[in-house]
């Protein structure tokens, strides 16, 4: 019985925690504490002549049907309990056995045992398929994303799996269709197609309501692009070259910074690419990451000859510690919500930029003094060495349209024991 009362102050000790925790959950508690009790009572007390009798003869059997019983009421509200805290975590992984779950989808999600058992190295035994848990948010998309004919082609239905990744559910499902193909006329060689314009042809336009980068440039899509579609007449070739203001650093500047020691890097919401192009053309890799919100920019940079990562900022970077010598972040880094949300992105960037390496914040809108302030304090904690640190005001064209306090720097990782 000591083992059991022990698992009952467990549950109760992790509800403790989770604060969140309604009054439901200590009824339940509650519920499963006397339940636990009464049987115990039951066990020991009831017909006392017979079962006397029959310990009196040695008779085990019957009293260990009765703990077996009372194990198994525990097991089950221990069950209900773990239920509800998912619940409340908003978290449940996805109930294959819903009407209306595509069938896709669970054969997808279908754990698959490694034919020779457990994997010595790794300890594995069963091969997973990841999804993103917010996925559960939305089945009914999901599930639409998951319809199809397999080995058939793929609906046309990108901005729905956009959508899911918006909403969280990151990484989507495999898919067993076919992808639509476009002909990609006009591709430029390397280095070439860098700074030249790139053909409408190479983007299949449905769904967005612009039809060519001609419209896209007309339109003021992100503080990242401000016709960035125009490589050739537009300020995008001149963008990290020349400054327009303080707080415009200038790349060589910044290479200069790291002592030759700059080789890859990393983008965060890079637009259209110009920044991965302006350091390519100093034989700097650059991946860049970029949804595709309103424009094909994933599209474009391919185009370019360069590196697009279709990855929300809410995803862990799929990178492993301390590989990027430079990490750029501009105003993407303004993911706003909670504070915490901003400190868990700060941590994944710190994580994967190499000691020595470069943090380039490039033009953030603060929108106030105190934002400034807290993204300061947050900056310090990391005990980065202030190379650059340039505050500035500018009126923010895409956003507010009024005058905001910009801070723009150049940050060096510290190596830690
Ligand atoms: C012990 O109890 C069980 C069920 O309560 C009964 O079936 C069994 O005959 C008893 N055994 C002895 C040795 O009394
Ligand atoms: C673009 O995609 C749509 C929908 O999948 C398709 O009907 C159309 O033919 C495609 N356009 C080109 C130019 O391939
Ligand atoms: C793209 O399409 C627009 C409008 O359809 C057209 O005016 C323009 O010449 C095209 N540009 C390129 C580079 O193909
Ligand atoms: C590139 O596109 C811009 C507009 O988007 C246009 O003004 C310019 O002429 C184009 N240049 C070339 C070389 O096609
Ligand atoms: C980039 O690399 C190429 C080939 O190694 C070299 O010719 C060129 O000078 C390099 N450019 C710069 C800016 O270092």
């Amino acid at each position: 019985m000591g083992s059991v009362s022990l698992k009952i102050g467990d549950g109760t000790a992790r509800f403790k925690r989770a604060t969140l925790c309604s009054s439901a959950v200590n009824i339940l508690m509650i519920f499963s504490v006397i339940t636990t009790n009464l049987f115990a009572y039951y066990a020991f007390t009831s017909s006392p002549k017979t079962q006397l009798h029959h310990v009196h003869n040695n008779n085990i059997s019957l009293i260990s049907d009765h703990v077996s019983l009372i194990l198994k009421e525990i097991d089950v509200n221990q069950k209900k309990l773990a239920q509800m805290e998912k619940q409340l975590l908003g978290y449940e992984s996805i109930d294959l056995s819903r009407p209306n779950i595509a069938n896709e989808l669970k054969i997808f999600l279908q754990g698959h045992q490694l034919p020779l058992g457990k994997d010595s190295r790794t300890g594995i035994t069963e091969m997973a398929s990841s999804v993103g848990h917010f996925c559960e948010k939305n089945t009914d998309l999901l599930s639409q994303f998951m319809s199809y004919k397999v080995s058939g082609p793929c609906p046309d239905d990108w901005s729905v799996a956009q959508k899911l990744i918006l909403q969280g559910c990151e990484p989507l499902p495999r898919r067993r269709c076919f992808g639509k193909t476009i002909p990609k006329v006009g591709l430029q060689t390397f280095p070439i197609s860098l700074w030249k314009n790139v053909s409408n042809k190479t983007v299949n336009w449905s769904g967005l309501n612009c039809k060519s980068f001609e419209c896209l440039n007309a339109k003021k899509l992100s503080r990242e692009c401000i016709g960035c579609f125009d490589l050739v007449n537009g300020y995008e070739n001149k963008r990290f070259v020349k400054a327009k203001s303080k707080n415009d650093f200038l790349v060589d500047d910044v290479l200069a910074l790291g002592s030759g020691g700059i080789r890859i890097g990393f983008d965060l919401g890079g637009g259209s690419g110009s920044f991965a192009a302006t350091m390519a053309d100093r034989n700097v890799t650059i991946v860049t990451t970029t949804l595709n919100i309103d424009a094909p920019f994933n599209e474009f940079i391919s185009a370019r000859g360069l590196f697009p990562l279709y990855i929300s900022l809410g995803h862990r970077f799929p990178f492993y510690d301390n590989v990027f010598d430079l990490i750029r972040a501009g105003s993407a880094l303004d993911i706003g919500g909670k504070p915490e949300k901003l400190e868990f992105l700060m941590f994944d960037i710190d994580r994967i930029l190499r000691a020595g390496g470069l943090f380039w914040l490039d033009n953030f809108y603060c929108a106030n003094e105190e934002k400034k302030q807290a993204l300061t304090r947050l900056i310090e904690k990391f005990g980065y060495k202030k190379l650059k640190w340039v505050v500035g005001e500018k009126v923010d064209s895409v956003g507010s349209g009024k005058s905001e306090v910009v801070l723009s720097a150049v940050l060096q990782k510290p190596s830690r024991a």
